[in-house]
């Protein structure tokens, strides 16, 4: 049998300590699947305010120097194990957590609420510093570094740069996943003295971006590997219209960098035993998904009616996921024969026009405006739609979970969107969602157009495409597979 690989994972957040969006529950997902494959996973994270409030962590290591420029910083090293289920079976997988008040004792995670903090490449250069020091205080040498996104994207780039000093990790190598290459973590160039970028590796071919450093930039050349999460965001990154500026970075990556698909935590998003459903159901029998679809009525003071449709929605407010053309499409929308209920967290402008929609519709329009796990998992199970029409989408995992509920998830052809949801066919009634190509408000009030009257006027069609959807299945034991793969072609 092939030798368990060391791998220390780092990411800036894991579902269960800290959680802003799908990054979280893939650094849960993830090694939890790779510690069900017998392999040797830890991982690293900020040790953020709201964390001690909730867990029970104790000091591994009390003080730990990391070497930032011409300053040493000073922190801590904490741990607590992650606990899941894979398969049926608990798995645990140690996290590490760097303590260390100034840069992650703040209300955010990244921003205040309004603006990025302005030190961010700062806080996250030292975190992606402090995993490598926390492998050499732990006395553990890892196989494999695998960073996630701009955050950690250092961690290539001080891998290489320690392999130049001393030995301790030659035979070391790196793997960088980009969940969403719209963000890239800039930062003034005088930035490059306190994260120890020397000019030579300022240059356009690394760091250098119009003036500013770019992390991800420059982590994506320094990393053995690149990968992102899903095939079709990868040939999208490949491209000047979809690459958020860096196709010709992605293009000189060449065979090394590819796309996997994330896959969809089963545990955790199963209707036949998701406890924070009213009542359960499954594919043989959706008497349960009938009562999810009412109280999801009652809460929102709707006419609780099974014949009208209702549509659902779960989303970060960020022009990402399409609210450019979405918002001026909801008046259209509001005037189908349809219910809508959104939840979602984010920028004010889309927040400010829910408001006023939802009190211009208030037996139609249910928006809940904050972040609510429990509901989040209703609007799931008792949707009959889950609209989701993002500009770019990297993977996205609503609609993975959607897919799972029998909600048939309404989406645009991009990157894993296109990879995870099958085109409704008129003709066949085959098919497990409804698709459209262009970013357009029409487009999007047309295809919600086209999803309803299937609904109420192809009810055979709608019935097949949802036992169809509940049937997919992207689990993570295959990504997992395929990410041991890539992390041995390195090694
Ligand atoms: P992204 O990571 O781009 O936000 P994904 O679809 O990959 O998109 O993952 C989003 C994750 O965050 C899902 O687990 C989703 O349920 C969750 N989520 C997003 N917004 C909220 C919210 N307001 N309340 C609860 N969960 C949310
Ligand atoms: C990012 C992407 C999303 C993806 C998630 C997990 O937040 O926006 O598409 O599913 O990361 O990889």
């Amino acid at each position: 049998m092939a030798k368990a690989l060391r791998i220390i994972f780092a990411a800036s957040e894991v579902e269960g300590f800290s959680k802003s969006g799908g990054l979280a529950d893939v650094a849960r997902a993830l090694p939890l699947h790779l510690k069900s494959l017998g392999h040797d996973v830890r991982i690293v994270t900020p040790f953020y305010r709201l964390i001690p409030e909730k867990h029970k962590t104790s000091t591994v290591v009390p003080s730990m120097g990391v070497p930032m420029g011409n300053e040493e910083i000073w922190c801590a090293v904490r741990h607590k194990d992650l606990e899941g289920t894979v398969a049926g079976k608990t798995v645990s997988v140690p996290v590490y957590f760097i303590e260390h008040e100034h840069h992650f004792f703040r209300h955010g995670y990244y921003d205040d609420g309004l603006h990025a903090y302005p030190d961010n490449a700062s806080r996250f250069g030292f975190f992606s510093k402090a995993v490598l020091q926390t492998c050499r205080a732990l006395d553990w040498i890892p196989d494999i570094f695998h960073s996630n996104d701009w955050h950690t994207a250092l961690v290539p780039f001080y891998l290489k740069q320690a392999q130049l000093e001393n030995a301790d990790f030659l035979k070391s190598r790196s793997v960088l996943t980009i969940h969403n290459a719209g963000y890239q973590g800039g930062a003034p160039g005088i930035f490059r003295h306190s994260l120890g970028i020397p000019l030579e590796n300022f240059v356009l071919e690394m760091f250098e971006d119009h003036g500013h450093i770019n992390l991800l930039k420059g982590g994506i050349n320094f990393a053995d590997q690149v990968n992102t999460v899903s095939p079709g965001y990868a040939a999208e990154m490949k491209t000047p219209l979809g690459s958020h500026g860096l196709y010709d970075t992605y293009l000189r990556k060449g065979e090394n960098f590819s796309g996997i698909l994330n896959g969809c935590d089963y545990d955790e998003w199963n209707p036949e035993t998701d406890p924070h459903l009213p009542a359960n159901f499954s594919s043989g029998d959706l008497t349960g998904k009938k009562q999810c679809k009412q109280e999801l009525q009652r809460l929102f003071g709707f006419a609780e009616s099974s014949s009208v449709p209702l549509i659902g929605m779960v989303s970060r407010l960020t022009m990402q996921k399409g609210f450019d053309y979405l918002m001026p499409a909801m008046l259209r929308i509001m005037g189908l024969n349809a219910q809508v209920i959104v939840l979602g967290s984010g920028e004010l402008w889309i927040a400010n026009a829910f408001d006023q929609l939802q009190q211009k519709f208030p037996k139609k329009l249910g928006w809940y405006n904050g972040y609510n796990n429990d509901l989040a998992h209703l609007i799931e199970a008792g949707s009959d739609m889950f609209l989701m029409p993002s500009l770019y989408e990297p993977c996205g995992l609503n609609q993975m979970y959607s897919l799972r509920y029998g909600t048939l998830p309404i989406v645009r052809n991009v990157g894993g969107l296109k990879d995870t949801v099958m085109q409704y066919d008129e003709s066949s009634g085959r098919g497990s969602g409804f698709i459209f190509d262009d970013p357009t408000s029409e487009a999007v009030s047309n295809t919600v157009g086209w999803a309803v009257k299937t609904f109420s006027e192809r009810p055979q069609h709608f019935q097949q495409m949802v036992e169809i959807a509940m049937e997919q299945r992207f689990t993570w034991k295959t990504a997992a597979e395929k990410y041991v793969a890539l992390y041995r072609k390195n090694l």
